[in-house]
């Protein structure tokens, strides 16, 4: 099967169940427009995280790489009264237009976006409440530090989702010198070896191409 024929079902699927909106159309638009690279979570995907947060009844959520802030919409939309959702971006012409977009969805009351690298924002948040759910999609050679931080802002229960582990399949490549590849594999490494973590990586296929989320519940 092609890249072509996964974007056509994932227009078929998302065309019957999922809903968008002047604001996720305008996030979606907005991106493009200030030439950010289409690399934002498709919208079936934008909405399953956003269910995933519903489900696990998330009231504190964690993004790390807010980029547009397109996915930060659909997390921030699953929170209860009182929630919030923290996003972290490095770029500050990309937090620029995530600012704007989460403005235009009505959402600057509950979203609190922090500009500067992650691993210099992610020590602010420590001793805090924990979080109840972490997504991670940023960029991938720190991808296992984040992780780190995932854990030390947590508590047992909590959720953490890791996006793009599969990388167009390039995650198997033992010898890649693409550090992508070489921080989702370290990731993957710690994951297997935390035993505070149960976890399980699913691999995606659709108008985003070839890769995968990994979900991690927190034990302990
Ligand atoms: C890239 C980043 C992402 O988070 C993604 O989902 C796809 C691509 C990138 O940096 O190329
Ligand atoms: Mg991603």
């Amino acid at each position: 099967m092609s890249e072509d024929q996964w974007t056509k079902i994932d227009t078929y699927t998302s065309n019957l169940m999922v809903e968008h909106d002047a604001a996720l159309d305008l996030a979606a638009k907005a991106s493009a427009e200030a030439g950010l690279p289409e690399i934002a979570v498709a919208p079936n995907q934008g909405k399953f995280l956003h269910l995933l947060a519903r489900t696990h009844g998330a009231r504190r959520i964690l993004e790390i790489g807010a980029f547009g802030g397109y996915s930060a919409i659909w997390l921030a939309r699953a929170l209860p009264e009182g929630g919030t959702l923290t996003t972290l971006e490095a770029e500050p012409s990309f937090a620029e237009v995530a600012q704007r977009n989460i403005d235009n969805a009505g959402l600057s009351d509950v979203v609190d976006l922090r500009v500067g690298k992650a691993l210099d924002t992610l020590p602010e948040l420590a001793g805090g409440e924990p979080f109840d759910l972490v997504f991670i999609d940023a960029d991938k050679a720190n991808i296992p530090e984040y992780f780190g931080w995932a854990l030390k802002l947590t508590r047992p229960g909590s959720v953490i989702v890791v996006d793009n582990v599969v990388l167009d399949g390039l995650v198997v490549e033992a010898d890649s010198p693409n550090p992508a590849v070489q921080g989702v594999r370290r990731f993957n490494q710690l994951v297997a070896d935390e035993p505070r973590v149960t976890a399980t990586t699913v691999q995606t296929v659709g108008s985003r191409g070839h890769d995968g989320f990994c979900l991690m519940l927190v034990e302990s």
